[in-house]
């Protein structure tokens, strides 16, 4: 059987997908005015970008398309491409948001449609992304990347984790909890 190379990668989506439920919920209850927590917000950057993108986003854009590439994927106007342009709007909807949730906490008012615009746009655009990637791009990898490279794909891929503290994983977990529990 051949080495998996995405699966790990499809059960970080799920843990995203989390975070992209509690940012949907609050976002609706925030444009109605009812939700004024702006630390969730916060803390939903903090994971977007230590989470989504320094640990997840990081092994597919350095590892598993790079690999996409060398085994025939063209870089540009390619799914690659696509994947990539789209990582980072998601990274310019989380600035906005974050932009917007930071001036809320100097004292500005008005700010609610912003903040919930930013975090639905991101809501939309990383599940759309998430579902490509799990449903079309990552079954190809596994079709064409060839067997000998495999091996040093998940080294890579452990290389990439290493970067970010062990216990990242386990901390997000507990935060999402946590905000999955609120009413
Ligand atoms: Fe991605
Ligand atoms: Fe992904």
């Amino acid at each position: 059987m051949k080495t998996d190379i995405t699966a790990a990668l499809v059960n970080e989506h799920k843990l995203i997908l989390r975070m992209i439920a509690l940012l949907e919920r609050n976002a609706a209850r925030t444009a109605e005015g009812g939700y004024r927590n702006w630390q969730f917000y916060l803390d939903g950057v903090d994971f977007i970008r230590n989470y989504a993108d320094r640990f997840h986003h990081a092994k597919e854009e350095d590892v598993l398309f790079e690999a996409l590439v060398k085994n025939g994927m063209p870089r540009e106007n390619s799914p690659i491409a696509a994947m990539l342009m789209e990582h980072d709007q998601g990274r310019a909807y989380v600035k906005a948001m974050e932009d917007a949730v930071q001036r809320a906490l100097a004292g500005e008012s008005g700010l609610n449609q912003t903040i919930a615009e930013n975090a639905s746009g991101y809501v939309n655009l990383l599940r759309e992304h998430i579902e490509k990637e799990d449903n079309i791009l990552y079954p190809l990898a596994e079709r064409v990347i060839p067997d000998q490279i495999r091996a040093g794909i998940l080294e890579s891929y452990a290389a990439a984790e290493a970067k970010s503290p062990a216990t990242l994983e386990k901390k997000y977990q507990r935060l999402i909890e946590g905000y999955e529990a609120e009413r």
